[in-house]
């Protein structure tokens, strides 16, 4: 369990500083107790587990929405720094739609503190009117919520907004994107998507040629524009103060060849774009077609990948081509191929240091057979395979599936204990036998919708226990 120490107490203690030395510019955040009205607290205000502020906790019941409820006060409309006190002493992670007066900003993940008395404090920047505010943490999971000491609310704000433009720092991107562009940056692989908060009663997206695209609004259901391209408007009338959208394209595979790249959003006359954080986790899934989604008309989002991430409160990437191989024999080797920054980028192109992915997830193996790769070559290659991985990601947790045709699984396992004996502890073979059947793939490889959904609520505890 690896946790972001806390942000709020250097904060403090530069406001303090600060304060000695006479800048007034600098306020520090006001606190509000989750136990103390106009909060509300969905269960029962405990005060049985010590290091809380005030004088309790919000113990929320264990239940999807049991909420903890702030209401909060800016002397004016702009940008907040939030920091939420919360322990969690299970081991599992208990996300939370973060619902700022009354649209969903961001799932914040609340894992495991270790203890009920261990107290951390996250932050995220959100928007707030001037006056009075309301921000709910509303559990996704029948887990409930994690224990709510208290909110810190810094609304000194500042000029942090954006204006939509792909640079735009405020916007959030998943996965690999091609920025060299600056009017347009490309999405790599299948699965790419881009998080923004913004103001305004309306947003739009600027697109170049054809593409299939998805969007939500605050965290809403995702929907599709079909083969859609220049200026495509995707909300208006939008009420109150900032809104999310997500954004994500249908990746180049097959007969389509959509051009999916992102132009900047259009906003509203005088609209903004605001900070947003990003979750903790970042996943990245290594994959074939299974782990794109492919054939389901709902890919990538109905995809295992994507389904385990978000229940996690997780970012994600899908690194992933139909076809691929591990072993490059007349096929995608994703064991050379993930190294690029797309599936058609001809050579090791991908800079690492763009994001670190702090959990990779291989699955691999499915389509090796049909191009006469042998065990050996299979097990020699996914050790090499491992080690650059490694050497890519130092610090992740890397997690080999067994693919569920049963295909090369004992050399699977072999080469992570391989990796194991050789000193790396943080790679995890993941037996996934059982999982699925043939009645849960559309012909008898490619899971269904309901196939991924299984396989993702086996896949999620299982990466939740190292995250
Ligand atoms: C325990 C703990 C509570 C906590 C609860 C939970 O009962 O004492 O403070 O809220 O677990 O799992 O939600
Ligand atoms: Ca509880």
């Amino acid at each position: 369990m690896r946790l972001k120490s806390s942000v709020l107490s250097s904060t403090l203690l530069v406001a303090a500083v600060m304060a000695l030395t006479g800048n007034p510019a600098v306020a520090a955040p006001v606190r509000y107790e989750a136990e103390t009205a106009p909060a509300t607290c969905a269960g029962t205000v405990d005060s049985n587990h010590a290091g809380y502020s005030g004088s309790g906790f919000c113990n929320a019941d264990n239940a999807v929405g049991a909420a903890a409820q702030f209401t909060v006060t800016a002397s004016a409309a702009g940008t907040a720094t939030l920091g939420v006190r919360f322990a969690n002493g299970t081991t599992t992670a208990r996300p939370a739609d973060a619902v700022v007066n009354g649209s969903r900003i961001t799932t914040t993940s609340f894992e495991g503190t270790g203890a009920w008395t261990t107290w951390v404090t996250k932050t995220l920047t959100v928007s707030l009117n001037a006056g009075s505010n309301t921000i709910r943490f509303s559990p996704t999971t029948a887990n409930g919520l994690a224990n709510i000491d208290s909110l810190d609310v810094d609304a000194t704000g500042g000029s942090t907004g954006g204006n939509g433009r792909p640079n735009d720092s405020n916007i959030q991107y998943y996965g690999r994107w091609n920025t060299s562009d600056s009017a347009y940056y490309a999405m790599g692989w299948a699965g790419g998507y881009l998080d923004a908060q913004f103001t305004g009663s309306s947003i739009g997206v600027r697109q170049r040629n054809a593409i299939d695209l998805y969007y939500s609004i605050d965290r809403g259901p995702l929907q599709w524009r079909r083969n859609v391209s220049g200026n495509v408007t995707l909300a208006t009338g939008l009420s109150g103060g900032s809104h999310t959208i997500r954004i994500g394209y249908r990746e180049r595979a097959g007969s389509y060849n959509g051009d999916p790249v992102f132009g900047g959003l259009i906003l509203a006359s005088g609209a903004q774009t605001m900070p947003l954080g990003r979750p903790t986790n970042l996943i990245e899934f290594i994959g074939d077609s299974i782990t794109v989604g492919q054939p389901n008309a709902n890919r990538p989002f109905t995809a295992y990948p994507w389904l385990s991430a978000e229940a996690l409160g997780a970012g994600h990437t899908q690194v992933a081509q139909g076809g691929a191989c591990l072993v490059s024999r007349d096929c995608y080797g994703m064991m050379d191929w993930f190294r690029r920054s797309s599936a058609w980028a001809t050579y090791d192109d991908w800079n690492f240091a763009t994001y670190q992915a702090n959990a990779v997830v291989i699955n691999l193996g499915t389509n090796d057979i049909g191009h006469g790769v042998s065990t050996t070559q299979f097990q020699q290659g996914y050790i090499v395979m491992l080690e650059r991985l490694r050497q890519a990601y130092p610090n992740a947790e890397i997690f080999a599936m067994g693919v569920f045709r049963n295909r090369y699984v004992p050399e699977t396992r072999n080469a992570v204990a391989t990796r194991n004996a050789a000193g790396d502890t943080r790679v995890h073979f993941v037996d996934t036998a059982g999982w699925i059947t043939a009645a849960d793939t559309t012909d008898n490889v490619h899971p269904s919708d309901a196939g991924h959904a299984k396989i993702a609520q086996r896949l999620r505890p299982i990466l939740d226990q190292y995250l």
